[in-house]
């Protein structure tokens, strides 16, 4: 049976293995990374130490299956991951090594995208949803989605954002099933977001 509790540092290694299993436009990333742990290097390990961050987890009998993560504000985050997270990951994937999307990851590391400060006055939380295959259509991601909102909701939060590969149209109807709308056009990436208040 699953079940849906808040994560921590011991959950890396799980949250990292969901973050690789989802982190081709939601399919498994496994044969086109070579480093096992650079998405979650990039998209998740931070959620689960960074002051203010929140991380919930859905686990079952084989571990942890999913999660939502997110922070309730985008610029103290970023911040924060600029000035604790990044700088041994970078003494550690010097600036152009890697091939394909390990090279992609690497340069994320040395130059992660600010969040435009203009979407931040409307939308200044921001999340990430993904869980296995076998988790899925099982209304897990509407259960995450609800309780984080409320989360952020509850932190101050007036809105929040989120991005979608284009290609991940089954995400985006999620999204949209779930109150989220277009708040605009960036080249391969669907920007949603969502008022809270
Ligand atoms: C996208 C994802 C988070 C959705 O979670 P889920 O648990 O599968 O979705 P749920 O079962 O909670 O569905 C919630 C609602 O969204 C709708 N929905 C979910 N997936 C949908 C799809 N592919 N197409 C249309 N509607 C969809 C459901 O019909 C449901 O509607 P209802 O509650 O009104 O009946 C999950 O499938 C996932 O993690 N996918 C792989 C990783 C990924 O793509 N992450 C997002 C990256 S931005």
């Amino acid at each position: 049976m699953a079940t849906l509790r808040d994560g921590t540092v011991h959950d890396l290694p799980g949250v990292y293995r969901v973050c690789r299993l989802t982190g081709l436009a939601g399919q498994d990333a496994s044969a086109v990374t070579t480093d096992p742990d650079l998405l979650g290097h990039v998209w998740a390990g931070h959620y689960l130490l960074a002051p203010g961050a929140i991380a919930l987890v859905v686990q079952d009998e084989q571990g942890v299956a999913g999660y939502c993560l997110a922070a309730p504000d985008t610029a103290t985050h970023e911040a924060w991951v600029e000035e604790r997270w990044l700088p041994p990951l970078r003494a550690r994937h010097p600036r152009g090594t890697g091939t394909g999307l390990d090279a992609t990851l690497v340069e994320h590391l040395h130059d992660p995208p600010r969040t435009d400060l203009t979407l931040l006055a409307d939308h200044p939380a921001h999340l990430h949803i993904d869980l296995l295959p076998r988790l899925q259509g099982r209304g897990w991601g509407r259960r995450l989605l609800e309780d984080m909102t409320a989360r952020l909701a509850a932190a101050g939060a007036s809105g929040v954002h989120l991005g979608v590969d284009h290609t991940n149209t089954g995400a985006v109807a999620f999204y949209e099933r779930l109150g989220f709308t277009e708040l605009r056009q960036v080249p391969g990436t669907h920007l949603l977001g969502r008022r809270l208040t």
